[in-house]
């Protein structure tokens, strides 16, 4: 709501951040992070900005605030973020000049995030850098969950632009079951209109999960295979190889359910499995995804396998167990490895298991979906292939990271005398022949954001679907207090997930 002298420009009878005109001709941009002390601050978003800023993405006229409790001047600000800065894009060229601008135009705002008159500080501040130009402002908040509302209302109530747009992007965990984040919504919804919101999801951004929809929706041959008609099953693995160093304490409280699969590949799994949009406008996209995680069947307490790593002892080196964290009770039992067994209620996927699995400290880092596909009927060369049916079936694999790839696995003779047949691959590599890194997925979406662009940022229904599929089994989880099955750092994680493969009749990828 509206109070204190700035916010009286507002119409008090307007409980809603403002929401005046795009601004038409010469306009400033304003940022502003906060929580810029933090770990995503420093590692992701300041790399992003200075990237775009790089590419010559931002407005000529624009400026970064970082705001947050910690007591620093512009120039301590500065020491801290430049740290993380990186002349990754063409190397070659004079990047330092470019970083010493970018610099120069970042400033420093200390506050509480529950404190209007600090609130009111910066927004002064601002409106003195923006001068006469149409304003607009953007405001990150990368906090943890407990300072969210306030910070955001702040924002809202005592720093919004009143000449251009204001846009205000929220960091996940969006609550932790149905209800709380139904009540965030509702919070922020006090203050931010829908469509100031921008929810985001960080996988949404990353190269080979915008490219999922154009390979379905661009190729002909891979939309009419698209159905259970042709796919056995789906799987959408996503594993570290490090624990949770450093983030135990905010680990312990969501898990990895609530950490990775409910929205990150769950986010995957809707992109996958959702009907052709009318058109690729944001709400066409969204209005299928919302629709195709409604066909979904909330997940059952018997397709799930909980996960825990312990320490392990190599000769050269001692790896932590997550009870080792002095940030994790000792008798915590929060899963750090999940598998889970998903099911589609519609036409084209009725009975096609999707098998989601993430987990901490595993023997490898990397995120891909694997798409098999169904046995060759009548398969006439079946008695080429020994006694493994699974030997000759295609598969599709989408590796998201590292080393992004995309790969079909097919069937094709090996050159010579005889007959001999092999799997081979056709490969779609994302790093040959390209002399730039591809942009990290902050990059994307925050130029989303600049742009107002929404397609890949979740929609509240989107995201009230998605908390429908996992709360009851999240809630069952607690009742019983399900013990994780404990496996050792830099495994492959509990056996458990290869049963729950079985009974599905997947072998896992
Ligand atoms: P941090 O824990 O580093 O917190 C960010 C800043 O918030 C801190 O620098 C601190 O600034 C302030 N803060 C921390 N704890 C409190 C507290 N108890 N009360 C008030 N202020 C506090 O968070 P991250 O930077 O890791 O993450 C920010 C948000 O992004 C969180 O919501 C997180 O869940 C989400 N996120 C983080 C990811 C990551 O990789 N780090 C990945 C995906 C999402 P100061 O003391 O100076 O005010
Ligand atoms: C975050 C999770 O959302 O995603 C972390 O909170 C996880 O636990 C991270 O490590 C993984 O992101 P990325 O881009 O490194 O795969």
């Amino acid at each position: 709501m509206m109070n204190g002298a700035l916010g009286a420009m507002v119409v008090e009878s307007d409980p809603y951040m403002p929401h005046p005109e795009e601004c038409s001709a010469d306009s400033t941009l304003s940022v502003v992070v906060v929580g810029a002390s933090g770990d995503l601050a420093r590692k992701k978003i300041f790399p992003a900005l200075f990237a775009l800023f790089y590419e010559g993405m931002l407005v000529e006229n624009f400026q970064i605030f970082g705001y947050a409790r910690s007591k620093m001047d512009d120039e301590a600000f500065r020491d801290t973020i430049v740290e993380t800065l990186t002349c990754r894009i063409d190397a070659g060229e004079d990047c330092g000049k470019k970083m010493d601008t970018f610099l120069s135009r970042c400033f420093y705002q200390q506050g509480q995030y529950d404190d209007a008159t600090d609130f009111q500080r910066l927004d002064a501040r601002l409106s003195v850098m923006e001068g006469s130009l149409c304003s607009n402002r953007m405001f990150y908040l990368s906090i943890p969950p407990k300072v969210f509302i306030s910070a955001a209302a702040n924002a809202a109530d005592q720093c919004a632009s009143r000449t251009g747009w204001n846009r205000c992007v929220v960091e996940k965990p969006f609550g932790h079951d149905s209800a709380s984040s139904l009540e965030l919504s509702q919070a922020l919804g006090k203050h931010l209109q829908e469509d100031q919101i921008y929810r985001i999801d960080h996988y949404l951004g990353k190269e080979l999960i915008e490219n999922l929809t154009v390979l379905r929706f661009s190729n002909l041959i891979f939309e009419p295979l698209w159905s259970r008609k042709y796919i056995r099953n789906v799987q959408v693995i996503f594993s570290e190889d490090y624990g949770t160093e450093g983030r135990g304490g905010y680990f312990d409280e969501y898990g990895i359910i609530r950490d990775v699969i409910q929205n990150h590949l769950l986010q995957i799994v809707a992109l996958f499995a959702m009907e052709p949009p009318v058109s690729l406008e944001a709400e066409d996209i969204r209005n299928e995804k919302v629709k195709v995680l409604r066909s979904m069947k909330p997940v059952e307490m018997e397709d799930v396998i909980l996960g825990q790593y312990t320490k392990r002892v190599s000769k050269a080196h001692t790896y932590p167990g997550y009870l080792d964290d002095d940030t994790v009770p000792q008798n915590s039992i929060t899963p750090t490895f999940a598998a889970v067994a998903m099911f589609i209620n519609n036409a084209r996927w009725d009975g096609v298991p999707f098998l989601l699995k993430a987990g901490k400290a595993l023997n490898k880092r990397g995120a891909e979906i694997r798409v098999q596909f169904r046995h060759v009927p009548g398969h006439l060369y079946r008695s080429k292939f020994g006694a493994d049916p699974d030997a000759a079936t295609n598969e599709l694999v989408i590796r998201i990271q590292p080393d992004e790839a995309m790969y079909l696995k097919i069937n094709s003779k090996v050159p010579g005398l005889g007959l001999r047949i092999e799997n081979s691959r056709l490969d779609l590599p994302f790093h040959e022949e390209r002399d730039r890194e591809l942009p990290d997925a902050y990059e994307r979406l925050l130029l989303d954001v600049v742009n107002g662009d929404k397609r890949l940022f979740i929609r509240s229904d989107e995201l009230e679907a998605a908390w429908d599929l996992f709360t009851p089994v999240l809630h069952k989880i607690e009742e019983l207090q399900a013990q994780p099955e404990l496996y050792p750092y830099g495994s492959r994680g509990p056996v458990g997930a290869h049963y729950l493969g079985a009974k599905y009749n997947v072998r896992w990828g």
